[in-house]
């Protein structure tokens, strides 16, 4: 009896990242400070603060790679359900974030956008927010677009209470509404071709959706991977964009290879 060779088989081997294909738009829910921070005996909050220094590492490694967009969720419109003292922290991350990474920003050409109830955050808050867009507005490298008092329902809310507006002022016909109409009444028009993500990333494990750009990620392909935001690091981050690579994108379509055609 005559036995194949074994072959080693690497079973904690990474998959490797296909530099040319990098996605356009990476969305990510940075999911699991809390989690993290109470694992080591810490309060939440250290959680938040070590995962706005993880935006840093990231918002460089994807800017590196070549990412047009990069949306990160830090604050849901559901997120004010928090304690007041953690909600305080959040609205005070804008502002500590932007102080100390602006020069870092405008270094490697990335343009600050925000999309969300901005008019509804603390003063200070929409101070820093609007600081970092304007110091940024004449960069033309990645994007690095926050959701902050985002929510997905609320913005197709406002979206269909602007499309509404313009029909009964006699702009525009019920027929003629279609995709384009949609999209331009969203939050995400201002990024243009690339306002659809090709892919969400959500840390720590868990597998929702939690109100995320609920339009726009109709055929994203969904990474779930178990390390807590505050564990990304950005070979974390490359082994997400590589799962990504690995998925076989249709569209609706069928794949190439299952054609009937011969
Ligand atoms: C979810 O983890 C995280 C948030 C609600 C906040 C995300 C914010 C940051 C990562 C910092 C953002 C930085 C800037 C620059 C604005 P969780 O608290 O829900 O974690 P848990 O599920 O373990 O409780």
């Amino acid at each position: 009896m005559f036995f194949k060779k074994q072959k080693t088989v690497v079973t904690d081997q990474l998959p490797q990242l296909d530099k040319t294909r990098i996605p356009n738009h990476v969305a990510v829910i940075m999911d699991g400070n809390g989690r993290w921070a109470k694992r080591q005996n810490l309060p939440r909050v250290a959680g938040h603060q070590r995962g706005m220094e993880v935006v840093k590492d990231i918002t460089k490694a994807a800017s590196d790679l070549g990412v047009k967009v990069l949306t990160l969720y830090a604050f849901s419109t559901e997120n004010w359900k928090r304690p007041e003292t953690e909600v305080g922290f959040l609205m005070k991350l804008p502002g500590k974030f932007f102080d100390t990474f602006v020069p870092e920003l405008i270094e490697k050409n990335v343009r600050v956008n925000v999309m969300g109830y901005i008019d509804q955050l603390p003063a200070d808050t929409q101070r820093a927010v609007n600081d970092a867009i304007a110091q940024t507005a004449n960069n033309t490298g990645m994007v690095l677009n926050f959701a902050l008092n985002y929510g997905g329902r609320a913005e197709i809310v406002t979206g269909v209470q602007q499309i509404a507006a313009q029909v009964a002022a006699g702009e525009l016909q019920p027929e003629e509404i279609n995709d384009a109409t949609i999209d331009a009444a969203l939050m995400t028009a201002p990024l243009g071709e690339f306002a659809d993500p090709d892919v969400l990333i959500r840390t720590s494990g868990e597998m929702r959706l939690s109100n995320f750009l609920l339009w726009q990620l109709a055929y994203a392909e969904f990474v779930f991977i178990d390390e807590h935001w505050p564990e990304v690091t950005p070979a974390v981050f490359e082994k997400a964009l590589a799962m990504y690579q690995a998925r076989d994108r249709r569209f609706g379509g069928i794949a190439e290879n299952q054609s009937d055609k011969k």
